[in-house]
């Protein structure tokens, strides 16, 4: 199957207001996103706290490179891919772990230090007089070129095209800056394991209804209703436990997730909830506000903790929640399959229950038996099958469209406007398109 080898096919699927089908659907488009998209963007990798002493490593696949984060020796960090440079046998198998000073490949056993330069290879006479040290597998390991640590939160982009790290998020990054900045030390860890989801459908329709905020009344009512029910009869100052705190505003009015408000930035990234979300009207705690005011003033620390945006998305693979302090990965697989991961931050500096609220949120909202997730989960693995059905190969992103919205580059919207979903698919195309030839 060859339907999309030229840019222009590939920017006919993305109109201004419907995209079609095909993006879900086609094998060849995923294939050409692994060589292209993912290669063009910057995807994130792991959390620094991931690996924190040297020769730690935290092994991932990034559309379908298997790359390998390692602390080194002076405290940076380095991703190299796993893969030796002898004959390509992945250097580590675990996912995460500590490799000591140097790696050492289990096949023939060469060895690299932790910057991947090479160490020693067994029976070296052999080598005398060939042309290996002139050559790639000579050199060692290989390096990504494009890495960036933003405030331990580690992004790779695996080609040379595509914009500088700074350039590409730009603006977005106050996500980040809101979830750290909510440690009083300015420090997040990674804490409590991590919540693995393989749903089967395509990445881009898990990561647009990060931005849909017309579905909760709908997909969640039964969620929202069970927790109502339970609830009932509970004079209104009465304090709520975690889990009704974290579910019943599921059931929120369309009105409200309209008044939330969203915002688009360039490439892709958006943020829902910038007035308030869900997550705004968590208990509050006073030890924990003063210690924040002490570090950040009063005024920003207030600042901080009003803004609990609902989702935050750095494009195309990070969904930041500020308020209970978890994050989504999404690691798309093959056309139809994607790996969701949820992780929990342990805000240092801060009470244990802000700890408790992440695991809280992570297990009721994303695990595969959670309240929430299994209702979208049943409604992406439809679609899914829905849409291989002919007679329409459209899929409508008219809510809300203006056509002067593609000239503002961030621009405030109301909370239900599609422009978010719309705001990605032209950033796909874009970053799909930019290395490919006429
Ligand atoms: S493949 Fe690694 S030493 Fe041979
Ligand atoms: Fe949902």
């Amino acid at each position: 199957m060859t339907a999309y080898r030229r840019p222009a096919d590939i920017a006919a699927l993305v109109e201004d207001d419907r995209v079609h089908r095909d993006l879900y659907l086609s094998d060849e488009l995923f294939a050409l996103e692994q060589q292209h998209f993912f290669a063009n963007t910057w995807s994130y990798l792991g959390h620094a706290s991931q690996v924190p002493a040297a020769g730690d490593y935290l092994a991932v696949e990034i559309a379908g490179r298997p790359l390998l984060m390692v602390r080194q020796g002076d405290g940076g960090i380095r991703v190299l891919y796993n893969r030796c440079a002898h004959k390509g046998s992945k250097l580590v198998s675990d996912e995460c772990g500590s490799s000591g000073k140097f790696f050492r490949c289990p096949y023939h056993a060469w060895t690299y230090r932790l910057d991947g330069t090479p160490l020693s290879i067994p029976l070296k006479s052999g080598y005398e007089g060939t042309r290996l040290k002139d050559c790639e597998s000579g050199r060692g390991m290989v390096a990504l070129r494009h890495v960036a640590v933003y405030r331990d939160f580690v992004f790779v982009k695996i080609g040379d095209a595509g914009p500088d790290f700074e350039s590409y998020f730009g603006a977005a990054l106050r996500a980040i800056d809101n979830l750290v900045d909510r440690s009083p030390v300015g420090r997040l860890r990674i804490d409590g394991g991590v919540l693995r989801n393989i749903i089967h459908c395509n990445w881009k329709m898990y990561l647009e209804n990060i931005n849909d905020t017309v579905h909760p009344v709908s997909t969640h009512e039964s969620a929202a209703q069970a927790a109502n029910a339970l609830w009932q009869g509970q004079p209104a100052e009465a304090p709520k436990p975690m889990a009704m705190e974290q579910i019943l505003p599921f059931g929120e009015s369309y009105d409200f997730f309209d008044r939330m408000g969203a915002r688009v930035y360039p490439n892709g990234h958006s943020m829902l909830g910038i007035n308030f979300s869900i997550h705004s009207g968590y208990a509050q705690m006073p030890d924990y506000e003063q210690a924040l005011a002490a570090a950040h003033g009063v005024e920003r620390a207030a600042e901080i903790l009003q803004r609990s945006p609902q989702n935050s998305v750095c494009f195309p693979s990070l969904a930041l929640k500020g308020s209970p302090q978890a994050f989504r990965v999404i690691r798309p697989l093959a056309a139809d399959r994607t790996l969701i991961e949820a992780w929990s931050l342990r805000v240092e500096g801060a009470p244990e229950l802000l700890f408790e609220r992440s695991m809280s949120y992570n297990r009721l909202a994303f695990s595969p038996m959670s309240v929430v997730a299994h209702d979208d989960v049943h409604l992406f693995e439809g679609m899914q099958q829905g849409l291989r059905g002919e007679g329409n190969d459209w899929i409508s992103l008219h809510r809300g469209f203006d056509p002067a919205e593609r000239a503002a580059p961030i621009l405030d919207v109301n909370g239900t406007n599609e422009i978010l979903m719309r705001n990605q698919f032209r950033a796909w195309v874009e970053f799909m398109t930019m290395s490919m030839p006429e």
